[in-house]
């Protein structure tokens, strides 16, 4: 947390000023819907967004510098986003729910350990039906110049399992304060669902029939 606090009494490099261009993008195809928490928020550039395109809004964070930042924005602009300090890891301590969350640059910050319980926390704020997207560094970034970890489809996939389904994922791009310079990412796009039954194995009935339906199959035939 240290790390990030300190930075904002600076402008980090992902420090836009302006909301991440790819959440402009999902907001204008009407992905983002309802309710908004942007979650890692930052200094609040993308909750900003939302409220100004008449979303209710949130942000959060745990670093008290970027809240601080956030909220001095908001009321320069007037804007009616809520920002609070608090961790992502625990959103259930919010005790409200979204339609909609969005990590712009938080997830891959995670360590492993991190991953499932904030995939929990998540899920605790976005009732079934609930839309959930993050952008992360993906590993098709060249990791010559350091930089937070580099994240693969897989490693997504692992992490949303039981209650979540994935709508889908694509490749994107990170811009940041240096001109020019933008990060390969992923954004994947997830969805709350209600978790099924548990899966039983196939009954020694349905068994015995596939046998016999395959073995009368290779039959020699003519
Ligand atoms: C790379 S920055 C991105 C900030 C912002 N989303 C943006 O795009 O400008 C990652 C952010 O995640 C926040 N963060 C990391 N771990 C967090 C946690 N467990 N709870 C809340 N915020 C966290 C950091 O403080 C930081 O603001």
């Amino acid at each position: 947390m240290q790390f990030f606090d300190r930075a904002y009494e600076g402008d980090p490099p992902w420090e836009l000023g302006r909301p991440q261009p790819e959440f402009v993008a999902l907001e204008a195809a009407g992905e983002i819907r309802g309710r908004v928490l942007d979650v890692g928020c930052g200094t609040g550039e993308n909750a900003l967004y939302y409220a100004l395109r008449g979303h209710p809004a949130w942000g959060i964070d745990f670093a008290p510098n970027a809240i601080r930042r956030a909220r001095e924005k908001g009321a320069a602009r007037g804007s009616s986003a809520h920002f609070e300090v608090a961790s992502a890891l625990e959103l259930d301590g919010l005790h409200t729910t979204f339609d909609t969350v969005t990590d712009c640059g938080m997830f891959h910050t995670f360590l492993d350990e991190h991953r499932p319980v904030y995939a929990r926390s998540a899920a605790s704020v976005l009732p079934p039906g609930g839309r959930c997207f993050i952008l992360c560094f993906s590993e098709e970034e060249p990791t010559d110049w350091g930089g937070p970890r580099r994240v693969t489809q897989a490693e997504l996939r692992a992490t949303f399992t039981e209650g979540w389904a994935f709508r889908w994922i694509r490749p994107a791009r990170f811009e940041t304060n240096f001109a020019g310079v933008t990060g390969r990412a992923w954004m994947a796009a997830l969805e709350r669902v209600v978790p099924g039954p548990p899966r039983r194995p196939a009954s020694r009935t349905a068994h015995r029939v596939r046998r016999r339906t395959a073995s009368s199959s290779s039959a020699p035939r003519g």
